[in-house]
C-alpha cells in the first residue's frame, strides 16, 4: 500500500536528516567551513520533506509516525554513533542517499499506479532533489 511505503520514506528521511545534522555538528578538517555549510543545506532540505511526507500520510487517512523507536523500526537508513573522518562522512551520506532514492522510487511507482498524482509529483520532486544531493556528494568524495 502507498501509505505503508510513505511511512518508510518518512522514517528514512528523518533518519537521513538526523545523520546529516549529526555530521554537521561533528565534522572536522581543513575544509570545515564549506563542509559545515554544505551539511547545513543538506539537512535543511531533507528536514522540510519530513513534514510533507507526514501530511501526505494524513491525507491518505492514516496516522504519521513520530517517535524515534518507530522511525528506527521503519527505516532502511543505518544509524551509527561513530564520528568518522570527513571523507567517510561524505561517503556514508552518498551511499545512504542512494538508499533514500530506492525508497522514494518505490513509493513513486506505487503512487503512479494508484493515480495519486499529488503524491507522485512530490515524490518526483524529492527524487530530483536527492539526485542533486548525490551529484554533490559524489563530487566531494571523488
Ligand atoms: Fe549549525
Amino acid at each position: 500500500m502507498l501509505v505503508d511505503q510513505l511511512k518508510i520514506v518518512q522514517a528514512d528521511a528523518f533518519t537521513y536528516y538526523l545523520k546529516a545534522h549529526f555530521y554537521h555538528w561533528n565534522i572536522e578538517g581543513s575544509n570545515f567551513p564549506q563542509y559545515h555549510d554544505f551539511l547545513n543545506n543538506l539537512y535543511n532540505d531533507i528536514f522540510l520533506s519530513v513534514d510533507t511526507f507526514a501530511e501526505l500520510i494524513r491525507a491518505l487517512n492514516s496516522y504519521a509516525p513520530g517517535t524515534l523507536s518507530r522511525f528506527k523500526s521503519l527505516t532502511n537508513i543505518e544509524e551509527s554513533d561513530s564520528i568518522p573522518d570527513a571523507m567517510t562522512m561524505m561517503k556514508n551520506l552518498y551511499e545512504q542517499n542512494n538508499t533514500m532514492l530506492v525508497s522514494l522510487l518505490k513509493a513513486y511507482k506505487i503512487a503512479d499506479e494508484e493515480d495519486e498524482i499529488g503524491c507522485a509529483n512530490f515524490l518526483q520532486e524529492r527524487i530530483q532533489q536527492h539526485e542533486k544531493h548525490g551529484w554533490m556528494l559524489r563530487s566531494i568524495i571523488k
